[in-house]
């Protein structure tokens, strides 16, 4: 059996259509379009192919983007004084910070400097406290996007064994969070586990986040579960995920391939949180599966 190969390209596109009719409606009806701020230090050249495609994706949805790009050396202080720009600037939303940041700031306060409210990342420790104790706040993208592709796949995740490989505060951190909000039994496996292999085979759910060329094989699968990878590396081979694709789709249900699966779907989510950030900010109803 081969497993299904779940599409990330198609599904975010079909997310990021919905949310293109969400924002004409609010334009109607707000008369002015939801804004996202993309700020880029540096010139790591992912990153810069990272912020490329969500300013790309930002003008597709009808909604304005605000690029900041700045100097490698730009000192913390001039990008916390354009953080509180940002902030403060009503036509901005949505405040995303392209990280890694050079070495001269500390992501850290630069995180918690951002409006907890415009906080699109979900990264703000206000909004990763809210994600932990059950409140209304910003989800990270990653993670989000994986979600959808989970309950897109397989429905009603309630009681299902799902297990997290990667402890990180972007993805796998939160990705066990929402999976536990789901009602799953969460298992966060990291370099430390010991019988890896074993604790993945456990697994309905598998989210790979750990940034390890092909490390995930298909001897280690339960039959039929459905693999969700994160890992985008890049390889003599080209680029490649944490679960080597080959081996894992004769094991797995469903699987997402890398490039086409998750990367699509964090850039959708992002998209969306910025129309939710909009809304929220204006006292908008709009469609809550959204
Ligand atoms: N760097 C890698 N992933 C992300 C992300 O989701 N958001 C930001 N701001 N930086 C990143």
């Amino acid at each position: 059996m081969t497993a299904k190969r779940i599409d990330g390209k198609a599904a975010a596109q079909g997310i990021r259509d919905r949310i293109a009719t969400e924002v004409d409606a609010f334009r109607q009806q707000v008369g002015r379009v939801p804004g996202l701020a993309v700020v880029l230090v540096g010139d790591d050249s992912a990153s810069a192919v990272y912020v490329r495609s969500k300013a790309r994706a930002t003008e597709q949805a009808g909604m304005q983007g605000f690029e900041h790009r700045l100097s490698a050396t730009t000192s913390q202080d001039e990008l916390v004084a354009l953080v509180d720009r940002l902030n403060a600037d009503p036509a901005v939303d949505g405040i995303l910070v392209q990280l890694p940041l050079p070495p001269q700031i500390d992501e850290q306060v630069i995180i918690t400097r951002i409006s907890p409210d415009k906080d699109v990342d979900g990264f703000h420790p206000v909004n990763a406290g809210r994600l932990a104790i059950g409140l209304h706040g910003f989800v990270p993208c990653t993670p989000l996007g994986c979600l959808r592709l989970l309950q897109a796949e397989l429905g009603e995740l309630s009681g299902k064994d799902a297990v997290v490989v990667g402890r990180s505060n972007i993805v796998g951190k939160p990705m066990a969070l929402l999976l536990l909000r789901e009602s799953c039994t969460v298992t966060i496996a990291h370099s430390r586990t010991r019988n890896l292999p074993e604790v993945v085979r456990r697994a309905d759910i598998v989210v790979a986040a750990v940034g390890r060329p092909n490390m995930i094989t298909g001897d280690w699968l339960k039959p039929g579960a459905t693999v969700i990878d994160v890992g985008i590396n890049r390889t003599e081979a080209g680029l490649v995920g944490d679960v080597d694709f080959t081996s894992a789709s004769e094991i797995a249900g469903a699987i997402t391939p890398v490039p086409g699966g998750v990367g699509p779907m964090t850039i959708a989510m992002l998209i969306r949180n910025t129309f939710v950030s909009a809304a929220r900010r204006e006292g908008y109803s709009y469609e809550k599966s959204l």
